[in-house]
């Protein structure tokens, strides 16, 4: 039996775009190889999105090309967002075998049965390179993901994003907003729930356009809540403008949606909020902040920030400083911007020099990870609900689960707890997680 091996980089949709390759292979016939050394096919499912995830892509493959010198037979494929951006491109180094696009993941049973002589034609006869990244509708709801076992799970509801902000190279890898319907997605988590998941999390490139109808989103919020047996719902990735009064109000009216709520800001300047194509200000985000707090009182708020975007000034970086000192996050991610190509952002003028964006990295990141501490610290003495999902490391003997503010806890437990909802006295923590009972 050939064995696959899939090394995952970037964001959940592509972690759960790997799950779903993978029971796709296994259904197959192919078997999951544990680690790297032990496969004979070896997929990259990539990411774009910063220029530092393509390049770690790029030399990774580069390593492989050099370990099929001393396995031949070894297959070696290119999946996702840099597949899609890149496509042919990809197959110069003569030891790829395969390049496959977001929206053709169901074919790759079918690539692989050829690539390895599985299909009936030889192997050494057959195709050797393949590449397929054409746009194809409805095939998002085409790649069902199912891990056995696990409790919690991801599950797509849409694809692709039309919002054209101009750092941004998503839309181009993922293509124009596509929708699943309602039923469909309710019933397969229904069908999750049957294999024992207790928290899904909804999935997509800008989740709160769902179904492009005002309050869609809302409505698939209120179905997901309704079916028996979930006890979490979480979704990502959102807009700040998806947040209308109906979602903010579903933070108050649904009692499995998570008080957890993911507010990308980019940016705290209103010049670079402009020049980055978001359709909100800070006045306007803000609100949304203090409604959502308003709404559910404890809702933990994380956001994205890109620093160093072309023409930011010390005092746009400032603005976006303060905005972080305001809103006291429980977490944020910072990224230095990062060109990418066919972009209206990599061609502006005035880009900001790489020394400056790692300064201002620095500061961001002291002010978020401060405001993070202070937030998982507060937590100390407090008892918290926890979904347990599993041991907290390989071989490691504590277990780790999440709080429904999606914060790690990391405590003394056993094996059987998996999938439980236990209550967790918080003692010790830190930026990234809490400790209880150890
Ligand atoms: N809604 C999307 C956003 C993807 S990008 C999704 O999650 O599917 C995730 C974050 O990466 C963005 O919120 C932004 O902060 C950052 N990002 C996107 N493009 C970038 C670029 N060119 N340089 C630096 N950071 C970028
Ligand atoms: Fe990218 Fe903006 Fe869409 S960040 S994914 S174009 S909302």
């Amino acid at each position: 039996m050939k064995k696959v091996f899939i090394k995952t980089y970037g964001c959940q949709m592509n972690v759960r775009d790997s799950e779903a390759v993978t029971a796709l292979l296994r259904a197959r016939g192919y078997g999951i190889a544990g680690q790297e050394t032990d496969a004979d096919i070896i997929l990259l499912n990539t990411c774009s999105v910063r220029d530092l995830a393509e390049q770690k892509a790029l030399g990774k493959m580069t390593g492989l090309a050099h370990t099929k010198k001393r396995k031949p037979g070894l297959i070696l494929g290119y999946l996702g967002c840099m597949a899609q951006s890149r496509g042919a491109e990809l197959l110069k180094l003569p030891a790829v075998n395969l390049v496959v696009g977001t929206q053709k993941f169901h074919h790759i049973p079918d690539y692989l049965d050829e690539l390895t002589g599985r299909s009936g034609v030889p192997a050494a006869t057959g195709v050797g390179k393949i590449v397929d990244i054409a746009a194809e509708t409805g095939s998002e709801s085409a790649v069902k993901h199912h891990t056995p076992g696990k409790v919690t799970a991801y599950v797509s509801i849409m694809q692709g994003c039309d919002m054209a902000c101009t750092f941004c190279i998503v839309p181009a890898t993922r293509g124009s907003e596509r929708s699943r319907v309602i039923p469909e997605i309710v019933d397969e988590i229904r069908q999750l729930v049957d294999t024992g998941v207790k928290e899904v999390t909804l999935l997509g490139q800008i989740v709160t356009s769902f179904g492009r109808k005002k309050s869609e989103f809302v409505k698939l919020l209120t179905a997901v809540d309704a079916i028996p047996g979930v006890e979490r719902i979480r979704f990502t990735s959102p807009h700040p403008q998806g947040f209308g009064d109906d979602l903010v109000a579903a933070y108050g009216d649904l009692a499995k949606l998570c008080e957890h709520a993911h507010l990308p800001a980019q940016s705290g300047s209103d010049r670079i909020l402009q020049a980055m194509r978001r359709s909100y200000n800070r006045a306007k985000y803000l609100k949304i902040i203090e409604k959502l707090r308003a709404a559910r009182p404890g809702i933990a708020l994380t956001t994205d920030i890109i620093v160093g975007f072309p023409g930011e000034t010390e005092e746009d970086f400032a603005a976006t400083a303060d905005l972080l000192r305001a809103v006291q996050f429980d977490q944020g991610y910072i990224f230095k911007y990062s060109k990418r190509r066919d972009t209206p952002a990599a061609t502006m003028p005035d880009q900001v020099p790489e020394v400056v964006k790692d300064d201002r990295n620095q500061v961001a990141l002291a002010i978020v990870n401060a405001a993070a501490l202070c937030h998982n610290t507060g937590l100390i003495g407090q008892t918290v609900e926890i979904l347990v999902e599993g041991r907290s490391a390989k071989g490691a003997k504590r277990m780790l689960g999440r709080t429904r503010t999606n914060k790690i806890v990391v405590f003394a437990g056993t094996e059987p707890q998996a999938g439980q909802l236990l209550p967790i006295k918080i003692e010790r923590a830190t930026t990234v997680a809490l400790y209880g009972n150890d």
